[in-house]
């Protein structure tokens, strides 16, 4: 499997005013073409800043980001990011439509196939009906699809989540999980999704990255050996789930005592 999303020797202090706060000791890992990869660790790990780092947003202190093979200084082209605060992502003043078409203007494509990407994207987060809604006419769900609408109809290589489905109630958070494996096969993108939530991680990934507490490493790398098709009822109840995820909720727990690699 060739390399898409590359992370060596990656360390990010932030420094303000006088104080220095050491967030990432150091991150090494890299991510296949096509692979579905999740990240969790306890609250404050350095989730978000790993992602600020790999999306070009954020200077890393130290060490490197590739994607493809090229070194990530600014927010890539084939990259697309779904933040945690999606609410404040979308415009108000634009309409769904617009909102999720205003990336596809900047990458300079045609307007009839942007009609058709945002038909395309908004009818798979089953938002077609919504098309001309402004996002605070929506509930915090849908304003979130509006969110993934907007990241899939870029049509990215790489998809970037940082834990997007925290502000939305259960039964909404396992459709848009399967929204995410069925988009993820479909179109064969690269993810990365960001999650506090061990079950939701074990669902989704094929691998878990497990992250210390601050500063941040790789406690472990959890190779999530569940069938390829799942599904909310099945595969939450196999006997190998219920092993993967209590695995994963030790590493967690030992995590949050300040627990290192050996
Ligand atoms: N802009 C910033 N300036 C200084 N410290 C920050 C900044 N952003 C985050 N931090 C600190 O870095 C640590 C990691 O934060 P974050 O990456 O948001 O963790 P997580 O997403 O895992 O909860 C926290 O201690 C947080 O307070
Ligand atoms: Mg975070």
């Amino acid at each position: 499997m060739a390399t898409a999303l590359d992370v060596r020797g990656l360390k990010k202090t932030y420094t303000t005013g006088g104080t220095s706060l050491e967030a990432i000791e150091q991150l090494d890992f890299s991510i296949g073409q096509g692979e579905l990869v999740c990240i969790v660790g306890p609250s404050g790990a350095g989730k978000t800043t790993l992602l600020r780092c790999i999306s070009g947003l954020l200077d890393a202190t130290d060490g490197v980001v590739e994607l493809d093979g090229a070194a990530v200084t600014e927010p890539p082209a084939g990259m697309a990011v779904v933040f945690q605060e999606y609410g404040r992502s979308l415009f108000p003043w634009l309409t769904v439509r617009q909102n999720v078409e205003l990336p596809l203007k900047e990458k300079k494509v045609p307007r009839a196939r942007r009609t058709e990407l945002v038909d395309e994207a908004l009818a798979a987060v089953g938002l077609a009906d919504s098309a001309s809604s402004h996002p605070w006419q929506l509930s915090g769900g849908m304003q979130q699809r509006v969110a993934i609408a907007r990241a899939i109809a870029y049509e990215p290589s790489v998809l970037l989540m940082d834990e997007p489905f925290a502000a939305v109630d259960a039964q909404t958070r396992a459709d848009l999980e399967d929204l995410v494996r069925e988009l993820w096969k479909r179109l064969g993108v690269t993810v990365l999704f960001v999650t506090h939530d061990i079950d939701e991680a074990v669902y989704l990934g094929q691998r878990v990255l497990v992250l210390s507490n601050r500063p941040t490493v790789i406690l472990e790398d959890v190779a999530i050996d569940l069938p390829d098709e799942r599904d909310q009822l099945t595969t939450r109840s196999a006997p190998r789930f219920a092993e993967l995820r209590a695995h994963v909720y030790e590493l967690i727990q030992k995590a949050k005592k300040g627990e290192r690699p050996a």
